[in-house]
């Protein structure tokens, strides 16, 4: 391994790169280039990288550092061109939550619209789960396919689902697993980098960003979640794209179920006209954004109406369905989602009190979940695709002690007593329900 590699601006040595960080100071472009070939290139190893990564977290990054990091990420593989599709291409992407599933009920729903969504996702990430994990619960669905097969797809539907593959955004995706695993992944800037990188990559016109807010977001709170907003939202005009960022609530888990088998089958139940009011009522504001940006509609307030039709028509799960067909996946679990992988046990935790539900540490949801298999704990674990957690009560719901606040799918009783643990700590119980938080809290930039 070469640790001095040449950026083409120079010879760096990658242990310069990561004390200069360390102390503050401003990285230069051809030094973030160098960084990120070399980590692309193997020639700079993981160790080093995590702590360049953990230096960023700790120090930040100026506009022109996130502005070169993502130019280099995004340059790191090849840019889509998809200028041949006769429709505008949106996208949307989310910062990160726990039970977020909307991205499954989005793609087909908007591509039902007749705007075309090239989505290109995540795994699961911190205590946060990935739409790749999902989808890959779905017996036989791909998400590895090559671009090729990718445009087929999505010139077919209307809609295709990959991971980032060899040729687009390559360096975020060895980024982003090595963020997963070394406490590096809430920094605004270097998420900032991560998504914009690989949806720049995607040969869209517009992106709608969901970005997170409360406990079980990477930002906790309402301005941190708008400046990573506005940090996103100015990263894409300046590529000349059309970008709208909505914070949202994630202070407890969005609709009732986590874990990637559980959260396909709430999303088939939105697809349907059913599942949880929150998520709903997110899924088609997603949309309507979507619709909108795509010319499909002429106000926000008309795409909803479209949005909520073809649910109701069915329109919108048969092109799930047909998006799944082309993908690999076996679609009599979709027309049956009890044949979905399932967990072999379950295990309630109760309400210790009489009260109501203060709130829900939203991220100790996420990492029990992790800890049931439904994540990874390191780079190299693979995911239980049935285990999750199931909510009966969320935030200002009033429970009797013993009620079951929530249900345990589990494979292995070890886990699952670690699980309930951290689950029995994250619900409290009050004498008075709490103020209700609002779902979407703010839209960026100022309309109107
Ligand atoms: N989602 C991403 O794609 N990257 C991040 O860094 C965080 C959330």
């Amino acid at each position: 391994m070469n640790h001095s590699a040449d950026s083409g601006g120079g010879a760096f040595r990658a242990i310069d790169v990561i004390c200069k960080k360390r102390d503050g100071h401003e990285l230069s472009r051809a030094e973030i280039e160098f960084l990120v070939r070399g980590y692309t290139h193997n020639q700079i190893p993981d160790y080093q990288v995590s702590a360049w990564l953990m230096a960023a977290l700790l120090k930040g990054l100026s506009r022109a550092e996130t502005a070169a990091l993502t130019d280099a990420m995004l340059h790191s593989g090849e840019v889509l061109d998809l200028s041949e599709f006769p429709a505008p291409k949106i996208d949307k992407h989310s910062t990160g939550g726990v039970g977020d599933k909307t991205s499954l009920v989005l793609a087909p729903l908007v591509a039902a619209a007749g705007v075309y969504v090239p989505m290109i996702s995540g795994r699961g990430l911190g205590h946060t789960g990935g739409t790749l994990d999902k989808l890959e619960s779905i017996p036989g669905f791909d998400v590895k396919l090559p671009l090729a097969r990718f445009r087929e797809i999505l010139r077919a539907c209307g809609c295709a689902m990959i991971g980032q593959t060899r040729e687009i955004a390559p360096a975020d995706r060895l980024f982003y697993s090595l963020r997963d695993v070394t406490g590096t992944v809430e920094s605004p800037f270097l998420i900032c980098a991560s998504i914009m990188s690989k949806k720049l990559a995607e040969g869209i016109d517009g992106l709608v960003l969901d970005v997170k807010t409360g406990s079980g977001a990477f930002m906790k709170t309402d301005e941190d979640a708008a400046f990573l907003a506005e940090l996103m939202v100015e990263t894409g005009q300046r590529m000349g794209k059309k970008v709208v960022a909505l914070l949202t609530d994630m202070d407890q888990p969005l609709g009732l179920r986590v874990g990637n088998a559980l959260e396909v089958e709430e999303a088939i139940e939105v697809l349907l006209g059913a599942g949880p009011d929150d998520l709903r009522e997110l899924c088609v504001e997603l949309a309507a954004w979507m619709i909108h940006l795509g010319g499909r509609a002429s106000s926000v307030g008309e795409a909803k109406k479209v949005a909520v039709e073809l649910i109701r028509s069915g329109q919108a799960f048969k092109k799930f369905r047909q998006l799944v067909e082309l993908q690999g996946g076996d679609v009599s679990r979709i027309d049956d989602p009890t044949r979905l992988p399932q967990a072999k046990f379950s295990l309630d935790v109760e309400s210790p009190a009489n009260g109501y539900v203060a709130s829900i540490q939203c991220e100790d949801v996420g990492t029990a979940c992790v800890i049931l298999g439904g994540g990874r704990e390191k780079k190299e674990d693979t995911v239980d695709p049935a285990v999750g957690i199931i909510l009966h009560k969320k935030a200002g719901d009033a429970v009797s002690a013993g009620d079951s606040l929530c249900t345990l799918k589990y494979n292995s009783e070890e886990r699952a007593a670690r699980a309930k643990a951290l689950l029995e700590k994250s619900y409290r119980i009050a004498a008075s329900a709490p103020v209700p938080r609002k779902l979407i809290r703010r839209i960026l930039p100022r309309q109107g």
